[in-house]
């Protein structure tokens, strides 16, 4: 399985009455988009995640406000700040990942390649360490 995380600078189509940015599959976003869902009005001090995928690819982008993503890979671990519209940030493979930091008026969207499916869940951290230590093994 790759792993891949980057972000992702938009074009803006801008004109003198303010700003867009459009997202297409395969063009701006690099996968077929089956899923968007976003996330609001966060709680105060809330810090959210704490999961890792066995198969999805994503695209997070902060679309109003601002919030930070710690991306784990089991060895490394990098804490993005999302805080404008157009940049996302993409991430495929198993990544553990948290989001904290949420700004009040923080609304946070993203874009998915596969419905909701709770078995594509890792919950819990040891299991996502085994789960890298058995793809390391793999990979050799
Ligand atoms: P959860 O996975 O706890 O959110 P996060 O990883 O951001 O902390 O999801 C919260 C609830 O929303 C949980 O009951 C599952 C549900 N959910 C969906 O129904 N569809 C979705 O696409 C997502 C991401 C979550």
């Amino acid at each position: 399985m790759k792993i891949n995380t980057k972000i992702i600078n938009f074009d803006i189509r801008g004109d003198a009455r303010g700003s867009l940015i459009a997202l297409e599959k395969e063009h701006n976003v690099p996968f077929d988009i089956k899923r968007v869902y976003y996330i609001f009005d966060t709680t105060d001090g809330v810090r959210r995640g704490f999961h890792a995928h066995k198969n999805l690819k994503q695209l997070a982008i902060c679309v109003k406000g601002s919030c930070k993503f710690l991306l784990d890979d089991g060895a490394d671990k990098n804490i993005y700040n999302l805080n404008e519209p157009t940049k996302g940030l993409y991430i495929e493979g198993l990544i553990w990942r948290e989001m904290f930091d949420f700004s009040p008026d923080c609304v946070l969207m993203v874009l998915a390649d596969a419905y909701y499916d709770e078995a594509d869940y890792i919950r819990d951290y040891a299991n996502f360490l085994t789960e890298v230590t058995k793809l390391k093994s793999e990979c050799k």
